[in-house]
């Protein structure tokens, strides 16, 4: 089964209305390099409109970085409705990032919930797994990644990973410089799909599992080259639009 190619810049809590535009004009100027790959931007809920107006008449996709668990609008101060981010013009959205688990007491429960909602409104969850540097030495990542996986699968079924992408992101590997080799990336992604092909090999066989944590201009087309690993979620080198083009290009090259 033939995947294209998905590369995601998380923007987390970075821009201002000025290095948006500038980003955006970078990346635009050199979205004809890397043609085949689906390209995505998920800046800062406030920048959404800017950004919305930046890419119009270009082929870069646009997401939130974070969803509302709930399924109706109301009193819930601070928090975007998944429909409100799709009006926007927002057609992904990532859901459990590993600052939004760690830093914000997401738990699998509220990351399921969110992929529920996200789904319903029409956007397809970019789903994050990871597990920490503790948790790799204590070789329990298979365990964490069953478990992450597993409170969606039980929440939503395997019939929605047929609208959803899955993000493998060690969390020791995110913005530390320390990326996983490609090999440790192949074997977690090999996991993932395992876990999933156990339930519906035609999902599985579809399902893009992109890898995230300190991908680079220089280490993007190893990590790319694997069987199992079908673009990447970027942080830092999201901000710089060379580095993301540059991203982009290994894997247009793949
Ligand atoms: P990084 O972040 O590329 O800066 O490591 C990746 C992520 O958190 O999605």
């Amino acid at each position: 089964m033939q995947r294209q190619y998905l590369v995601a810049g998380n923007w987390k809590m970075n821009g201002s209305l000025e290095t948006n535009r500038s980003l955006i004009t970078g990346i635009a100027s050199q979205r004809t390099h890397c043609a085949n790959v689906e390209v995505l931007v998920c800046p800062p809920a406030v920048y959404l409109a800017q950004v919305r107006e930046l890419i119009d008449g270009h082929p870069i996709n646009l997401g939130g970085q974070n969803v509302a668990d709930q399924d109706k609008t109301g009193a819930f101060t601070g928090e975007t409705h998944a429909a409100m981010l799709r009006e926007m013009g927002c057609t992904y959205v990532i859901v459990g990032h590993s600052e939004r688990r760690a830093l914000y007491g997401e738990t699998d429960a509220v990351v399921a919930a969110k992929f529920g909602v996200a789904q319903v409104a029409g956007l397809v969850p970019v789903l994050c797994l990871g597990e920490t540097l503790e948790e790799r030495d204590r070789d329990q990542t298979e365990t964490v990644l069953a478990r992450q996986l597993g409170a969606v699968l039980d929440r939503v079924g395997v019939g929605a990973f047929a609208r959803a992408v899955i993000a493998y992101e060690p969390v020791w590997a995110i913005g530390t410089g320390r990326t996983a080799s490609a090999g440790q990336a192949q074997a977690a992604h090999a996991f993932i799909r395992g876990l999933l092909a156990a339930r519906d090999a035609k999902i599985a066989g579809s399902v893009r599992i992109l890898y995230g944590g300190s991908v680079k201009p220089d280490n993007a087309a190893e990590l790319f080259s694997s069987q199992d690993v079908d673009g990447g979620l970027i942080g830092g080198a999201s901000l710089k639009s060379g580095d993301f083009m540059a991203i982009c290009a290994a894997a247009q090259a793949q």
